[in-house]
């Protein structure tokens, strides 16, 4: 496929996703969407990809969503366009994404790092939900899910204010799943992503939907889904390969089923 705004490249069973409008520091526009979207989606449809990294360049993983191309929008543009929707079709796929910060990772930048499972950050990362400063609030669930993950008073200082925060503090707050130097932010996210892509499949997929059922469901309904999923993994060959592993004191060769 071609893309206009991203490069991708696959590199054993990870897939990468590069976000490239250097001009714009990676803002976010409705190609940029598109092009996320079908990469992922072909990615996850692909058996032989068990996780994908998206990044940005060093400068910034994404500055926001594209100012320009929202600026002259009126309400009802918003709602009914096709702007911003395709985001929760990236956020549904099964695959493991990691996301790798460096720079800034603002507004809908911030927002997409955090539609990701896992958030490596550079340590020169600063994210932020600057849209206040805008006459705007976020708008790709900022408002949601960072309170989900920094907490409500965190996260109320952030959108209310639009400051930026560092790396240490992004880690602190527990925004970010780890900061490495920026020099290793790249090998770091695929060694991480080999990691995860040499386990099995259809436990990455269960391990995924139980994490994002655990952001919207009551306990008792999360632990009921966590009790299926779990019994329905030992229908899987790659449990019993898996076990077996253990039993016999060698590493497991997943297939995928
Ligand atoms: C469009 C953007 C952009 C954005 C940067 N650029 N961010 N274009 N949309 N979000 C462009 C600039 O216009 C400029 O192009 C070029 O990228 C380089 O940016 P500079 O501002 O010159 O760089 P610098 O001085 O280093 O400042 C970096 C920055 C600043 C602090 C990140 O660019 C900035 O504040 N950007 C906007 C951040 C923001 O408000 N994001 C939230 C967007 S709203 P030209 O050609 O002009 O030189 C949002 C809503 C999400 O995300 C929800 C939607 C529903």
């Amino acid at each position: 496929a071609e893309y206009e705004t991203i490069l991708v490249e696959t590199r054993g069973r990870v897939g990468w996703i590069t976000l490239n409008r250097p001009e714009a520091l990676n803002a976010l526009n409705t190609q940029t969407m598109r092009d996320v979207v079908a990469a992922a989606s072909a990615f996850d449809l692909d058996p032989e990809i068990g996780a994908i990294v998206l990044t940005g360049s060093e400068r910034a993983f994404a500055a926001g969503a594209d100012i320009k191309e929202m600026e002259s929008k009126n309400g009802l543009e918003m709602l009914m366009g096709d702007h911003f929707g395709g985001w929760a079709q990236f956020a549904a796929v099964r695959t493991p994404v990691i996301a790798a910060v460096s720079g800034y990772a603002l507004g809908g930048g911030c927002e997409l790092a955090m539609m990701c499972d896992v958030i490596l950050a550079a340590d020169n990362a600063k994210f932020g939900q600057p849209e206040i400063n805008l006459g705007v609030i976020p708008g790709m669930g900022g408002s949601q899910r960072l309170i989900r993950a920094v907490g409500y008073y965190k996260a109320a200082e952030l959108i209310l204010t639009g400051r930026m925060m560092d790396a240490a503090e992004a880690e602190r707050s527990g925004l970010v799943s780890r900061v490495v130097p920026a020099a290793d932010l790249l090998d770091e996210a695929g060694k991480t992503a080999e990691a995860i892509a040499s386990k099995s499949l259809p436990a990455l997929y269960a391990a995924k939907a139980t994490l994002d059922a655990a952001m919207e469901v009551p306990l008792a309904e999360g632990l009921r889904l966590e009790r299926h999923v779990f019994a329905s993994l030992f229908d899987t060959a790659d449990q019993k390969e898996g076990m077996a592993a253990f039993r016999e004191k060698r590493s497991p060769d997943f297939q995928g089923r």
